[in-house]
């Protein structure tokens, strides 16, 4: 086991470049010996780095767009058939820099897939790339084969239908690549979009739609002069903001309610947001409603979460700005250009949490790394991913109950979050306490703060074969730190 000594024994031969943490933690042995940033054999630095926004061109000089909704290209009555290239694209992220991208179908932001529950789509990916891609729907109920398992790849040049049954609940959910050991680079240069399920009990609800129901996707970048997507380097350097594609944008909106949903899709970061005191109602997490709205004035997002807020902007003259900020700086800033009708409402109650069946299994899941070898090794249970084992068997159509844990040294100051495929769970408590206000409603994505756990309870449906849960920071995943589930009859 990894102790304290061990790692200032490690740290020592660090000054020679030996030792590579993985990137974000912290080197204990160097605060002790007060060397201070120890270089790794690139030239990063593990910590000490000061987070600063980073922007080329002022802040707010750009709009930020919505991404455009796919339509079928197939009609017909009983699914909705779509197509998307996986493709390199040359994108503008930066005013006047183009960026070379990893895309689907050409933008940093794919295109918004909309479903309904109750029917099926079918989507068909055709790898452009010349390298082996996949696609998982994150938050998707889906069957093993179309969930995108890291092993299941479409090959350069080959096309893969996925078909969502959409079963479930309305959502936010969003689709990215999961390819083994290159998910992290995949999604980081912008294998990403939304897939949003609405349900008819949610429409009837009276909530803003249309054009005032607005995904929006956050994530951080580090570009370099060239315009080239700075891959691996520390996250705190990663630190140019973009909403939906673009770097601290503003956004036009009618002095009117707005649902936003946002996602935080970077690979690593968590974000700290807030409107200045301006209230955010959130009305729904991951996995959809909450059964009231909750006023928040600060929200945290870790890799991967989704919430969803309504802002009402008719409290504010045209001419506003509202700018949405983050600890590191602002992220996106709303300006109140006009006024508009408003029959939108929120109502008191949005959709009740169904029953918890008792749980008939309990388990512990720790994350850890092991930073012994030369490369730093991600571990669930002790254990990196191998796509061949099955990790835990589960019988289906049980509920259990699982106590995850940041098994990782306080020293390493290092923050996981943990994600399920296949079902969405309840924060049943945290570090032994209540959950939090970040842990409400149905979740498939939780944060796991440095030594902190979390308690959660999952109900397994109809579905057999494997499925992943993993860390959502995406290079810890891909250095391992993801488990294998089995359902079976
Ligand atoms: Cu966002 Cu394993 O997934
Ligand atoms: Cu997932
Ligand atoms: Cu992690």
């Amino acid at each position: 086991m990894l102790n304290r000594r061990k790692l200032l024994v490690a740290g020592g031969a660090a000054v020679g470049g030996a030792l590579i943490l993985p990137k974000g933690l912290k080197n204990p042995s160097a605060s002790a010996t007060g060397l201070g940033p120890i270089g790794d054999p690139h030239g990063h630095q593990f910590y000490g780095s000061t987070a600063r926004p980073h922007v080329k061109g002022a802040a707010f000089s750009v709009p930020m767009p919505v991404p455009r909704v796919l339509t079928p290209f197939k009609g017909d009555p009983d699914v909705d058939f779509y197509r998307v290239p996986i493709r390199p694209a040359n994108v503008e992220i930066l005013p006047g820099v183009q960026s070379p991208l990893l895309t689907f179908d050409g933008g940093l932001v794919g295109p918004t897939i909309k479903a309904r529950t109750g029917r099926p789509v079918s989507v068909t990916f055709t790898n452009q790339l010349s390298e082996a891609a996949n696609v998982h729907l994150h938050g998707g109920h889906v069957l093993p084969q179309d969930d995108g398992h890291p092993m299941d790849v479409i090959a350069p040049g080959a096309s893969r239908s996925y078909s969502y049954p959409n079963t479930q609940q309305g959502a936010t959910l969003w689709y990215h690549d999961h390819s083994h050991h290159t998910e992290a680079r995949h999604v980081y240069h912008g294998l990403h979009g939304f897939y949003l399920i609405e349900d008819p009990a949610e429409q009837s609800l009276g909530l803003p739609s249309g054009q005032y129901d607005v995904p929006i996707m956050l994530r951080d970048v580090l570009i370099d002069e060239t315009g080239n997507l700075v891959d691996g380097a520390e996250p705190d350097q990663v630190n140019t903001l973009l909403a939906n594609g673009k770097p601290q944008p503003y956004f036009q909106v009618a002095a009117r309610k707005y649902r936003f949903r946002l996602l935080n899709s970077a690979i690593h970061r968590q974000f700290n947001l807030n409107l200045g005191g301006v209230q955010m109602l959130q009305i729904a997490t991951d996995g959809g409603l909450l059964p009231a709205p909750v006023p928040r004035t600060e929200i945290e997002l870790t890799a991967a979460e989704r919430v969803e807020i309504v802002v009402d902007f008719s409290r504010f003259p045209v001419g506003t700005q509202i700018v949405m900020n983050d600890t590191i700086g602002p992220v996106l800033r709303f300006d109140v250009v006009r006024t508009a009708l408003d029959t939108s409402r929120v109502p008191s109650t949005l959709r009740p949490l169904p029953a918890l069946p008792p749980a008939t299994v309990t388990r512990d899941i720790r994350l850890s790394f092991d930073v012994s070898g030369p490369v730093p090794v991600g571990l669930v249970n002790g254990k990196p991913y191998d796509p061949t084992r099955v990790d835990i068997q589960i019988k289906r159509g049980t509920t259990e109950i699982w106590n995850v844990t940041n098994a990782d040294p306080i020293e390493f100051d290092a923050a996981h979050n943990f994600h399920m495929h296949l079902v969405q769970f309840r924060v049943l408590s945290r570090d032994g306490g209540p959950p939090t206000v970040n842990d409400m409603g149905r979740k498939d994505t939780v944060s796991l703060p440095p030594t902190k756990s979390v308690q959660l309870q999952a109900t397994f449906g109809d579905y057999l074969g494997r499925y992943a849960y993993h860390c959502h920071f995406l290079e810890h995943s891909a250095l391992g730190m993801m488990g294998q589930m089995e359902i079976v009859a």
